[in-house]
């Protein structure tokens, strides 16, 4: 069952493993200084802070999130890292935005649109309705890994199960992928769409809290006692994937593997559908 101060604890462990690739996202969307924004399903609001950072000290981004728990720990990293004045944190429901339209320059959602089985297409006519006209949706979500070296076989099995294609289920209609988000964007009337995938690429020698994050990830990519793998498969994941085993893939001189994001982008029409 979902644990919010477990996902919490998840999500910082994860920072080690997606700072990088995300910092560099961040630098690409050219933020306009003093612009004013939303980061929605903010989490933690370590990425928030990054986006305040970005609009400079005239800016201001709002996160949002449905758990409260998560939102006192970004107020929390606002006030320590003297960035309070830039950011605010409110508690709200994608599907129930609580602001009034046209209040935000851009709108940026991370590993959120496309991880609900709610209807995207909705949730982006919401977020163009209190996007200003002419003002850009930003959609960043993860996309892909490879992080088995040699064992490329066992790596496929393991992201054909439901847990290693979830929150996308079999029983999923396909436009509702999360690689879907140029065809919501058209059908929410967005223009000027793009896409872009980034690279995080990881390689030995990695840190003590680089390996534990990594095991985490593949923990939580995987799951520990995967009911759709041959006995086979589950032995081969336990032997790599486990940190207390003497083969932990993460042990091979030379360890190499990578995870992408994919950062999508639309324009707000001056006709938006709200
Ligand atoms: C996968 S996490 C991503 C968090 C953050 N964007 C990041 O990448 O670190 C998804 C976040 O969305 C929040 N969330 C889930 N459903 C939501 C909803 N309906 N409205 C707003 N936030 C939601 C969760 O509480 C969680 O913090």
């Amino acid at each position: 069952m979902y644990n919010a101060k477990e996902y919490l604890n998840r999500l910082e462990l994860s920072n080690i493993l997606r700072e990088s690739v995300i910092r560099t996202v961040i630098d690409k969307l050219k933020l306009q200084p003093g612009s004013k924004g939303l980061d929605v399903g903010c989490g933690t609001g370590f990425y928030t802070l990054m986006l305040a950072e970005a609009v400079g000290i005239l800016g201001h981004v709002t996160g949002l999130d449905i758990e409260e728990i998560f939102l006192e720990k970004g107020r929390s990293l606002a006030s320590e890292s003297g960035l309070s004045k830039r950011v605010s944190f409110i508690k709200g429901d994608i599907s129930k935005l609580p602001f009034e339209e046209n209040l935000f320059d851009w709108a940026f959602s991370m590993d959120l649109v496309g991880n609900l089985k709610t209807d995207p297409v909705m949730l982006l006519k919401k977020l163009s309705r209190i996007v200003k006209p002419g003002g850009i949706i930003y959609i960043l979500n993860w996309s892909s890994q490879r992080l088995l070296p040699g064992y490329p076989v066992l790596e496929a099995r393991l992201n054909a199960t439901s847990l290693g294609i979830s929150p996308f289920d079999a029983n999923m209609k396909p436009d509702f992928h999360s690689m879907r988000v140029l065809e919501w964007y058209e059908q929410a009337g967005l223009s000027e769409t793009r896409v872009q995938t980034f690279v995080r690429d990881i390689s030995s020698p990695l840190s003590r809290k680089m390996r534990i994050a990594l095991a985490d990830l593949f923990e939580m990519r995987w799951g520990e006692n995967n009911p759709e793998l041959s006995e086979e498969d589950q032995s081969e994941y336990q032997r790599l994937c486990r940190a207390d085993s003497p083969d932990f893939i993460l042990n091979v001189p030379g360890y190499y593997g990578f995870f992408t994001y994919s950062l999508f982008w639309g324009r707000v029409g001056i006709d938006k559908i709200g």
